[in-house]
């Protein structure tokens, strides 16, 4: 990411921060659209859901410009996920829900660079939790 783009990212997230009730009610929202066969995964109560998503995304931002420092942060995360029943092809239908969840809450048009800024951010959180998964997958296999 440029130094242009993590300051787009920065300077939107008190936005995104004030708008995260309906954001993640979005976000949810479109991800059952895309996907109705995701709804069961979610057990917990969606808008406590919606903060720990937020509380991820605030700990991301503060950190953009080492985001390497987070790596066993977002490893372990995407770890948990497998546990979750989460598989790699779900990563593309997350990223793509929650950066139009934010093109709303920030009312830009799907092709804003303050958007692809977020997309870039959002698909670079994704890879890393998919590197974490991959790391403990084979060997819960092996163990089996
Ligand atoms: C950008 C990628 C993602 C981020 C930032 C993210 C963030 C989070 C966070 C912060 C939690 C709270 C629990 C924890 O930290 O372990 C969580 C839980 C969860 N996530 Fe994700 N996630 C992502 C990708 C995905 C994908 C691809 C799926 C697949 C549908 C998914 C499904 C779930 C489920 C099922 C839970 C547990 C919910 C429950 O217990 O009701 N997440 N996620």
């Amino acid at each position: 990411m440029t130094p242009r783009e993590r300051r787009l990212v920065r300077d939107s997230f008190p936005i995104i921060r004030e708008e995260a009730g309906p954001l993640s009610l979005l976000f949810y929202g479109r991800l059952f659209e895309i996907d109705p066969a995701l709804r069961p995964m979610f057990h917990g109560d969606i808008a406590r859901q919606g903060i720990k998503l937020m509380e991820m995304l605030a700990a991301v931002v503060n950190s953009l410009d080492q985001l390497e420092t987070l790596t066993p942060v977002l490893h372990a995360m995407g770890q948990r996920h497998v546990a979750y029943g989460v598989v790699p092809a779900h990563y593309a239908m997350v990223e793509k829900a929650l950066t139009w969840a934010i093109g709303q809450a920030l009312d830009l048009d799907s092709n804003a660079e303050e958007l692809s800024a977020w997309r870039k951010v959002i698909n670079e959180i994704g890879t890393v939790m998919k590197d974490g998964a991959a790391l403990v997958e084979p060997l819960s296999q092996g163990d089996q």
